[in-house]
Parts: structure tokens; sequence; C-alpha cells
């Protein structure tokens, strides 16, 4: 893991933004993956920015967003169809039909899952997949347990996940109970992986990922430590617990 630690969330959403642009620059029909929550938002902000002084050109970008809640419809608010288009799509020039996101309200979930695979492996993989990572390890809504998914699938939200997401609903009973997410397969099979985290609420699970060379299930974002390429930025506060740091 290339591990580069930032000053602070600003610096980090430069960096990202400017990773992400540069792998367009040099595929401009670049595959991207994609994450949502509050990691992400800066770098959207700053790509926007680069956008709009011409410095990179979504025309030709592919992107397959990493998970949506089950039974929240495109146009509810606290969907993450509604997150990609507000905070990102609707800012740039890429055309809606590269855009991928699971659909949550779809009647047939199964059937929606399959789909969402075959439209990746048509692409055959990820060029480069965005990740932030949960207070509990998970990457995507791949939530710690006895075992992990390979493919997209049907997963209930760790309680800890709803609780931490609740702050973008009214209250925490109506945080849906499941999602659709990207399995852990899909993720690993991406060529590039950038993981991004910041704030004080990460550093435990930060210095556990780093501090500890075994992978394992409990820790689905631990497997990235056998993927041969991902690069990590962190903010200070986030790094803050890494073993060796500042002593
Ligand atoms: C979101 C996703 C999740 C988040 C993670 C961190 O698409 O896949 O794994 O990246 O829950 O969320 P934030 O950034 O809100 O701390």
């Amino acid at each position: 893991m290339n591990v580069i630690i930032v000053r602070d969330y600003d610096e980090l959403s430069k960096k990202a933004a400017q990773i992400v642009a540069n792998e367009i620059k040099k595929k401009p029909n670049l595959v991207l993956g994609l994450a949502t929550g509050s990691t992400p938002l800066g770098m959207y902000r700053e790509l926007v920015k680069l956008y709009k002084k011409g410095e990179v050109d979504f025309s030709q970008v592919i992107t397959f967003n990493l998970d949506e809640y089950v039974g929240l419809s495109p146009s509810d608010k606290n969907s993450y169809h509604y997150y990609m288009y507000e905070n990102f799509f609707k800012h740039i020039n890429i055309p809606q039909q590269n855009i991928h996101i699971p659909d949550g309200a779809a009647e047939n979930i199964e059937e929606e899952c399959r789909r969402y695979d075959e439209k990746i492996m048509k692409h055959q993989r990820i060029d480069m997949q965005v990740l932030g990572i949960g207070t509990n390890g998970h990457i995507g809504f791949n939530e710690p347990g006895d075992e992990l998914i390979t493919t997209t699938h049907v997963t209930k939200l760790a309680e800890e996940t709803r609780k931490a997401n609740a702050r973008f609903f009214e209250s925490l009973d109506k945080v849906p109970q499941y999602a659709i997410t990207m399995g852990l397969g899909t993720i690993m099979k991406a060529k590039k992986i950038l993981l991004l985290a910041s704030g004080k609420s990460k550093a435990k699970i930060i210095s556990e990922l780093l501090g500890d060379e075994s992978v394992s299930t409990k820790v689905p974002a631990s497997f990235l430590l056998i993927h041969p390429d991902v690069t990590c930025i962190f903010d200070e506060e986030a790094a803050s617990l890494i073993k060796g740091r500042g002593e």
C-alpha cells in the first residue's frame, strides 16, 4: 500500500481529485468506480473545479457506483443516485448512459444485482476504484462477517453503519436496513484502488488496518493489503493512531 498522509480534509480532497484527473488524462475512457458518503464530497467538488477550468474531460468516462440503499428510489433525497447527481454528475460533461448506479428500487433486486455485474463485466474490470472506509472496516457495504460475497449482492447493513449514516436521515429508524453493494471480488479486481479516510472517527480502523498483516472477513478492508495497487490518502486525524508515527 502506498500511504500518503496530508494535513487536512481540504488537501486530501485536492490530492484525490488530482489522482483521478491524471488517470482520466492517461485513459479518457477510464472505467471509474465511485463511492458516496462524506469522505469523497471534497474530491467531487475539486473534480468539478478542474472540469470547469478545462483540465479534465468526462465525456468518455464510464462510472460504476459501489452501492445504493434498497427501497430508495433515484429521486429520494437520501438515495445515492440523488447524492451523485447533486454533488457530481450534474456539474460535469459525463453522458447519462455512461453512469451506472445500482437501482435500489428495482422490482427484482436479485436480477438488478446480476444485471449490474454483467454491465461491469462488459468492461472486464474497473480501472480505478475510489473507496471510503466504515469505522467497522467495511468497504462498499461489504460488512464484517463470517464470509464476504464476491459479486454484487443485497447486504444487511450493520447497526454501526446505520447509526453512522443516520446523520443524513430524519431519524435512525428511517435508515434502510438493506443495501445493494458491489462485492469484494469486483472491488479487488479493480486495477487500481484509491482509499480515502478523513477525521478522528477513522483513526482506530486505519491504525488496525495498517498495524496488522493478516486479512480477515471481520475487517473487509484488510483484503486491500493483498491488492497490488492501492493508494491511501489519509489526513492527519485519520492517521493519528498509526503506530510509529510521531514517536
Ligand atoms: C459509500 C460506501 C461506504 C462509505 C463508508 C464511509 O458508497 O461505500 O463504504 O465509503 O461508509 O462513509 P463516510 O465517508 O461517510 O465516512
